[in-house]
């Protein structure tokens, strides 16, 4: 290589990274003799043709940032989705990173291909790492190194860091239930035609925020106090659409329709008698009925309205839709046979999982958080639509934020931040300790991800799982809580 330090700019590691990652795809669809995959390895090796300096080319993630050489690239509107599926993708394969060593510019295209298909290939292993070592040695690729993660992906620090974001999404939880709150309550006092201007702005705020940070949207159901039930419900599977609509690249202005559809998508239930609603015993069948037509009143009520008829258009069926299940049972009971819209799908999600892990005094059963997903999961395909429940389990993690879990150590902790990485087992959780008064201290914040060194095993294992209102724990005390 050159001796003299080569200009490179930041454009040409985005291109550099853009090459990469639409090489990965384009490999995972097509065949070696592709134009398109033919096109993307003559791209990549162009680019790192563009980017090496001195003797290898590394690029790598640390603290959720990505890097070049050392270089850290700014996360912006036009690099953020690129940077994301990056940062997932190295994530699922246990990479910190990838160096590329000089030899790489000599590589033949079959070699590089080679490479590409052999990194996606190691995501569907049970030790990635390991299985693509051996899989390059086989292949004698001898110009790649891979960054194994040597940090942990979250720990103390880091989350303590969130701080900040958790203090915003706080208060845009509290702002987004007064105004649906507000609404709801003009309409039962009936004072003619209600608006929701307010509830849209809120929405856009939420949405300008929840585009830098999704976690913290996702982990905002624990914000549930046990007896404030209405509009908390609403405001979850609000913020819970949203995060699905975001991780699967909805525009921004769809993320708004789909946020105002998911508040407002119980707003019928307002017509139900407060006996009827919260009662213990089986409902009679009028009242039945009655909870049943509540999807279809809450379009009837969102018609009613004061917004624009395009928003109004595309929120209603997706209200109507909320308890028809996948393969159309469910209720109201429809006779067509028209595929769920996808915010009716995505609706139908969130609310099923807010609803099984809500706890409230007059329902028997609730579910821990991870429990409620594996339940989920195990009805994809005929209650939920398939994909959309890999997405939301991979946002949620294995054991979402709020599941409360007894460890081998005999510790009781509970969930505060799930890892980005896709089905993630290991989360950062808290220590809780039982004070003299009985109630929960918080005590130390432990990634579930140590090892011991000197054996490798993890330190800690995670015995059982419960809801937190088990034992009497309210979450939000201990995670939204600094
Ligand atoms: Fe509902
Ligand atoms: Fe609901």
């Amino acid at each position: 290589m050159t001796d003299a330090p080569k200009y490179r700019s930041y454009s040409q590691f985005e291109e550099f990274l853009h090459n990469f990652y639409s090489l990965s795809q384009t490999a995972r669809i097509h065949s070696d003799t592709h134009t398109l995959v033919i096109e993307g390895i003559e791209k990549f090796s162009e680019s790192i043709n563009s980017c090496m300096d001195n003797d290898s080319l590394t690029f790598k993630i640390s603290n959720d940032q990505l890097y070049v050489d050392d270089e850290k690239l700014a996360y912006n509107r036009t690099t953020k989705n690129l940077f994301d599926n990056i940062i997932r993708f190295f994530d699922t394969r246990s990479l910190e990173g990838v160096r590329l060593l000089e030899a790489v510019t000599q590589a033949s295209a079959r070699e590089i291909l080679a490479f590409m298909r052999l990194l996606d290939i190691s995501g569907q292993q049970p030790e990635p790492l390991a299985w693509l070592k051996d899989s390059l040695a086989a292949e004698n690729i001898a110009w790649v190194e891979l960054v194994k993660k040597t940090e942990r992906p979250q720990d103390e620090e880091s989350y303590k860091s969130k701080a900040e974001r958790r203090e915003r999404a706080r208060k845009d939880y509290t702002y987004t239930k007064a105004s649906i709150e507000e609404v709801a309550q003009k309409i039962k006092e009936g004072k003619g035609e209600v608006g929701v201007r307010k509830t849209v702005r809120v929405v856009q705020d939420l949405v300008t925020n929840l585009i830098e940070d999704d976690e913290v949207y996702s982990a905002i159901s624990t914000l549930r106090v046990f007896d404030d039930y209405t509009y908390t419900h609403s405001v979850n599977v609000g913020m819970l659409s949203m995060c699905i609509g975001r991780r699967i690249n909805l525009s921004r202005r769809n993320l708004v329709n789909l946020g105002m559809c998911a508040l407002f998508h119980d707003l019928g239930k307002i017509e139900i008698p407060y006996e009827v609603l919260h009662k213990k015993d089986k409902l009679n069948e009028s009242e039945l009925q009655m909870i049943e037509e509540h999807s279809l009143n809450s379009s009837r009520l969102m018609l009613k309205l004061k917004a624009s008829p395009d928003s109004k258009a595309r929120i209603l069926v997706p209200m109507f839709e909320h308890h028809l299940k996948y393969d159309l049972s469910g209720y109201p009971h429809a006779d067509w046979k028209r595929p769920l819209t996808l915010f009716g799908k995505i609706i139908s999600i969130a609310d099923q999982y807010d609803t099984l892990t809500s706890s409230r005094a007059y329902r028997k059963s609730v579910l821990s958080p991870d429990r409620a997903l594996g339940y989920m999961f195990d009805r994809a395909g005929r209650d939920y639509d398939p994909i959309l429940i890999k997405v939301f389990i991979n946002i949620m993690g294995v054991y979402p934020v709020g599941t409360l879990m007894r460890l081998d150590t005999d510790e009781l902790a509970l969930v505060v931040s799930s890892p980005s990485r896709e089905f993630s087992k290991r989360p950062l959780v808290c220590v809780l300790e039982k004070g003299s008064d009985d109630s929960y201290k918080k005590k130390e914040i432990i990634n579930l991800d140590e090892r011991d060194p000197e054996t490798g095993n993890y330190v800690r294992e995670i015995i059982e799982t419960y809801h937190p209102s088990d034992l009497g724990i309210q979450p939000v005390q201990h995670i939204f809580s600094a």
